[in-house]
């Protein structure tokens, strides 16, 4: 079975002092009580303390991803940050696609294409954010919506270059609403994304990429999420920030 994989996601949040005594309050009270053990965790603070969370996680089974990267490599680009100066800093994640960007700043299929290819390129493991809109899904529009997100960006890449990805199905309705997908749902996309990998890249790949569930999850309903077949692992914005709930949802 896949270990389960748990991303916070920051988000624009904390400063350069809470997130250093968040990490080391983290690193602390989950190594006591050994919750940690046997999950893959990965947590994306903002840019500029990614080096010191880099430097404080150092050790320890606990990976930082960074939010977002630019697709070229260098030059006259103001304000923009390259993979190859995320790998410099020995990150090795990033997260690309999620909706707050689309949504935000604009980011289409052809400018993620880009950013997957200079990530792949720099040897970064993707975290890949897609989903559909509450229209799309009242029109029951989320199968097809789910597999043009697929087929304008991962689907164009090789079976060697998509190992390092994982998948983060988070249905845009449910993000930051505190309304969570039901499980039915979940299940059903879940499943979904997988048969078009298998259909894209072969069974036995489909079996093991990592495909995790984001948008609204708690406390209250991570156990129920995570034990949802196909779900292997979550994407957590707003319930990551506070350390106890976050600690209590890794437990789960
Ligand atoms: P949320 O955010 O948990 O606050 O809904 C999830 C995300 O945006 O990745």
């Amino acid at each position: 079975m896949m270990r389960k994989i748990v991303i916070a996601n920051w988000k624009m949040n904390f400063d350069l002092h809470q997130t250093a005594s968040f990490l080391r309050n983290f690193l602390k009270l989950s190594f006591n009580k050994k919750i940690i053990y046997n999950k893959e965790i990965i947590i994306a603070p903002s840019l500029p303390f990614l080096h010191i969370s880099n430097q404080i996680i150092k050790g320890t089974s606990i990976k930082i991803s960074a939010q977002n990267i630019f697709f070229m490599d260098k030059g006259p680009y103001t304000g923009e940050v390259s993979a190859s100066m995320l790998k410099s800093m020995g990150i090795e994640y990033v997260i690309i696609g999620h909706s707050e960007r689309r949504i935000n700043f604009f980011e289409n299929d052809e400018i993620l294409l880009k950013k997957i290819k200079i990530a792949i390129k720099n040897k970064l493991k993707i975290i890949f954010c897609l989903g559909e809109t509450y229209n799309e899904r009242n029109e029951n529009k989320h199968f097809i919506s789910i597999k043009n997100q697929l087929s304008k960006t991962i689907f164009n890449f090789s079976l060697y270059d998509v190992q390092y990805f994982y998948i983060a199905y988070e249905p845009i309705w449910a993000i930051g609403t505190g309304i969570s997908a039901n499980s039915d749902h979940i299940q059903m996309m879940h499943q979904f994304i997988r048969s078009l990998f298998s259909n894209k890249y072969g069974e036995s790949f489909s079996k093991k990429i990592p495909i995790i569930y984001g948008g609204s999850i708690n406390l209250n309903n991570a156990k129920s999420i995570f034990s949802i077949p196909n779900v292997n692992g979550g994407l957590i914005g707003n319930s990551s920030l506070k350390i106890e709930q976050f600690l209590k949802i890794v437990q789960s």
